[in-house]
């Protein structure tokens, strides 16, 4: 007998929506949100956040065409009124060049596009960077999502340097929630939860 799937909240990518779609949902109406995918990849966090409000902005970055290539035929499958979907083919390091705030929501789904050129992949210092440029940016009750992985080349080191960083955001002004595979030996994934008080 096969084992018994578990549930959704033990997969890290779909408590991140979880939680992503919980802060968008309480936003005040009247509210125009803007999301970010700071990672668009093959789309399917950036239709995912694309189908949570039916107005305002939802910004989509990757360093690789094929990966917003992917994400702009996911995006045909959405019917109902969304927001204006931009996908910017250029590193989350520069999105204060492509947005202002306030961010309501955004995913960092880090790491490399799944089938595909494994070189190409988020790193310390442009995932600091977009952090950096995007804290100040996020509206009050916006919530950053960072779900880190650990098991390639430089992804342990990325891991590090962004748990060290969401630690030492203000609590007067973050909540920050870290959820970690405890039991998987060797190379755990993370979940990085930061919400803007
Ligand atoms: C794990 S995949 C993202 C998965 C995606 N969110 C999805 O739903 O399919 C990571 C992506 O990050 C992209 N990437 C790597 N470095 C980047 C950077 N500096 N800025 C933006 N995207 C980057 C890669 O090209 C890859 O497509």
């Amino acid at each position: 007998m096969p084992a018994p799937e578990p549930a959704g909240l033990f997969r890290l990518d779909e408590l991140a929506h979880t939680a992503v779609s919980r802060a968008v949902r309480a936003l005040p109406d009247g509210i125009s949100p803007v999301l970010l995918d700071a990672t668009a990849g093959n789309g399917y966090d950036t239709l995912f956040l694309a189908g949570l409000v039916s107005q305002g902005f939802l910004y989509a970055f990757d360093v690789q065409e094929i990966a917003l290539e992917a994400t702009r035929t996911r995006l045909q499958a959405l019917q109902q009124p969304h927001p204006d979907v931009r996908l910017i083919l250029d590193s989350h390091a520069h999105l204060a060049q492509h947005l202002s705030g306030p961010v309501h929501a955004a995913l960092f789904n880090l790491g490399f596009l799944p089938g595909s050129d494994k070189s190409v992949v988020t790193g310390r210092a442009s995932t600091l960077a977009a952090l950096n440029a995007l804290a100040p940016l996020m509206a009050r009750g916006g919530l950053i999502s960072a779900h880190l992985y650990t098991g390639h080349a430089g992804g342990l080191d990325e891991a590090c340097a962004v748990l060290d960083w969401a630690a030492a955001l203000p609590r007067s002004v973050w909540h920050v929630l870290h959820t970690v595979q405890l039991n998987k030996p060797g190379n755990p994934e993370h979940l990085l939860l930061m919400a803007r008080r």
